[in-house]
């Protein structure tokens, strides 16, 4: 007979948790709770006891350890704009949700050292308007930068459009703040380029999805502001030419390719259909095409004259048929629009399925192609919309449902679909989620594809830091099979 645990909290520690955030970081209001309650795609619904908004780190420890104390279940939240259902409690009503969003200083730009620090809660986007009244660069841009915060991006170890160039979330901390499950606080905000001495703890947190602790402050790499930036959208002879463009562009600019993303041509169509202000800048619907962008350090016109080059020689080659450079800064935005757009131009086409795979960047095309054939052989009509960010080998092989097709027979099949997708990139040596982390939808999924050692390995670093299991449990970590 199984035991049943009462996981109902002690009315007592809820109100010691309310009394140290007082009614500024307190919401229980149903209204103001709900959208803090589903996830970005919609797919999970959640209850909580409250949403704890702390103002200091001194206050997340102090929730955290009476919450300890009193077996109380906490689901760390950022911006809420997650992929994968990590930030949404489950719907017993009995965990804490604490929203980071009142956390939102940066402490600190130290320009001279190329580093900034900033609380958990600050939006991505005004991180990088800071780091750019500063003269610098933090290159870390995605399309939800005007929601999603920091704390969310390293937790999840966020990827996005510059990641070829600049490296994940990942790359671009030099020190974390923490605060471990029973409320100590692990000051580690250091501004070092080096520091080998011992385990470097900070990558434990970083894509551990709050499931070992809070982040509640990092110290972020800068560099150097780049004075120009050339774009091009081009269309491409074949998808096979999206890996040779690629290999020119990073040769022909020594490295200072930023962005190389792939989009379906009928993609364009689709946002110009549903999105107001976006537009097919083609005048016909291509298959393949790629929105490059060059950074440059001078304001000389060379990251512009490099582009140029090197898209006259793949033009010559037959491998560009045809491409769009902006002449202003207003064009080169539009086109980066467009790039936003065709996300929630699939949105409105109708429902989806959705991955994020990576394989290493020269069989991306043999990726799309295999796992073209076995989705199709799955469900004939289903209507493949794979794009992403290519220059780093990470493809959203997302599905829209046949047209016609009743939503409910679409994801009666949802689950074939992931496995055979799935298959694919693993046999490629590939991973079945290059940015967008685990959380819950992909949690069961890990049991296919990582070995007993690793399994148990990440189930032994949870336990050390979280052996009551209290941080976000349910999401990343599979159970034992
Ligand atoms: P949330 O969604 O709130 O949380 C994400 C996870 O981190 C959850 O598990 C949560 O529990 C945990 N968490 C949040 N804050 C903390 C904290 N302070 N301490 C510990 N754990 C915490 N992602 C990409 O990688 N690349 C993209 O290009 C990209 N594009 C996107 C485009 C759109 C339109 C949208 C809606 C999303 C996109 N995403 C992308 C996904 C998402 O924006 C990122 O994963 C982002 O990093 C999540 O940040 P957030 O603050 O919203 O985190
Ligand atoms: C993107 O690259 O546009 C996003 O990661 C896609 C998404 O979040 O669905
Ligand atoms: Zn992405």
């Amino acid at each position: 007979m199984t035991q049943m645990i009462d996981k109902r909290p002690d009315p007592e520690a809820l109100s010691r948790i309310k009394d140290i955030l007082g009614p500024k970081g307190w919401v229980d209001d149903a209204d103001d709770l709900a959208p803090w309650l589903v996830d970005s795609r919609g797919v999970y619904h959640g209850r909580c006891l409250g949403m704890a908004r702390p103002g200091s780190v001194e206050e997340v420890s102090q929730v955290l350890a009476v919450a300890y104390d009193a077996g109380i279940e906490i689901v760390p939240q950022g911006g809420n704009t997650g992929r994968v259902g990590g930030a949404t409690p489950d719907d017993t009503g009995h965990q804490l949700l604490i929203n980071m969003g009142r956390m939102n200083k940066v402490r600190d730009i130290d320009a001279a050292n190329y580093t900034m620090t900033v609380e958990a809660g600050c939006i991505l986007q005004d991180i990088q308007r800071a780091a750019e009244n500063a003269d610098r660069l933090f290159p870390l841009s995605l399309g939800a930068e005007g929601s999603c915060q920091i704390g969310g991006n390293l937790a999840s170890n966020a990827g996005g459009i510059n990641v070829l160039r600049y490296g994940n979330a990942r790359d671009l901390v030099l020190g974390l703040e923490v605060v471990l499950p029973d409320g100590r606080i692990w000051t580690g905000l250091r501004r070092l380029r080096k520091d080998n001495t011992g385990y470097d703890l900070k990558h434990l947190f970083l894509g551990s999805e709050g499931t070992l602790g809070i982040i509640t402050a990092a110290v972020l790499k800068l560099f150097p502001l780049p004075k120009e930036r050339a774009a091009a959208l081009v269309a491409l002879d074949s998808l096979d030419s999206a890996v040779t463009l690629l290999e020119k562009a990073r040769t022909a600019s020594a490295d200072a390719l930023m962005s190389f993303e792939l989009m379906p041509g009928f993609s364009l169509d689709w946002a110009e259909k549903h999105v107001e202000g976006a537009k097919q800048p083609f005048e016909t619907t291509y298959d393949w095409t790629v929105l490059m962008e060059i950074g440059g350090t001078k304001m000389d016109g060379s990251a512009g004259v490099a582009l140029e080059g090197l898209l006259e020689e793949a033009f010559e080659a037959g491998q560009v048929v045809d491409a769009i450079l902006p002449q202003s800064e207003e064009q080169r935005a539009q086109l980066w629009f467009l790039r936003e757009a065709i996300v929630e131009a699939q949105n409105r086409e109708g429902a989806q399925i959705k991955h994020d795979v990576a394989v290493p960047v020269s069989l991306v095309p043999d990726f799309i192609r295999q796992a073209n054939a076995a989705a199709i052989a799955l469900m004939p009509g289903i209507r493949p919309y794979p794009f992403g960010h290519v220059g780093d080998g990470n493809i959203h092989y997302n599905l829209s449902q046949p047209v016609d097709m009743p939503v409910e027979t679409f994801f009666a099949e949802q689950e074939a679909i992931h496995r055979a997708v799935h298959d694919v990139a693993l046999s490629m040596n590939g991973s079945i989620s290059a940015e967008h982390g685990i959380g819950r939808t992909k949690r069961d999924e890990l049991l296919r594809c990582k070995s007993d050692v690793e399994l148990d390995t990440m189930r032994a670093l949870k336990n050390l830091f979280d052996p009551k299991g209290l941080m976000n449990p349910g999401k990343t970590i599979p159970a034992p099979r």
